[in-house]
């Protein structure tokens, strides 16, 4: 029976690239439980939980008007593998560019600028639209209410 249920999680989890937050929060606590799959998360991936992560420290780093320097670029964007392979091409790259640039803009300015942070949180939910809708929800949440 627990055996099913674990076999049943492992395909979900190569099947469902781009996941829901339910899929994500299920899949995780399947994992701690039992990393007996430590291959299925794409590069890309676990690029974008760390990059979840970071924006989600910045929120409070912004919302606390504090300076920002030394953030982290995720120029990898550009080469980690996703789970699904039609995802890369060139509007991938576009989107991918435009995050990187906003990610400058955020770095470069005097003060923690809370319309900066906002809009590189747009720069997600522009490409999420596009090739992975599921961790919008997640994402909204990022922004800081003005
Ligand atoms: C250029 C496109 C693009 C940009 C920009 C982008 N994402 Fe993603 N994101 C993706 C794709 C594609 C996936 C699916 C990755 C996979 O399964 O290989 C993904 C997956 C995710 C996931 C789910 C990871 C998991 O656990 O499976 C989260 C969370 C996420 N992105 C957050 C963010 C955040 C936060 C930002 C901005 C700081 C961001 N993304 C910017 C394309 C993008």
């Amino acid at each position: 029976m627990a055996g099913k249920l674990i076999a049943l999680l492992l395909l979900s989890t190569f099947l469902i690239g781009c996941q829901s937050d339910q899929k994500i929060k299920e899949r995780n606590s399947a994992k701690t439980k039992h990393p007996i799959n430590p291959n299925g998360d794409s590069e890309l991936a676990l690029l974008m939980r760390d990059m979840f992560e970071e924006s989600d420290s910045l929120k409070q780093l912004v919302a606390d008007g504090k300076s920002l320097t030394g953030l982290k670029k995720y120029k990898d964007i550009h080469s980690a593998v996703p789970t699904d392979p039609a995802v890369k091409g060139p509007v991938f790259e576009a989107f991918a560019q435009a995050y990187v640039a906003s990610i400058n803009e955020l770095e470069s300015a005097d003060s923690a600028s809370i319309f900066k942070f906002n809009s590189m949180v747009d720069k997600c939910m522009n490409c999420h639209t596009e090739f992975c809708p599921g961790p919008k929800k997640r994402i909204k949440k990022l922004y800081i209410e003005e």
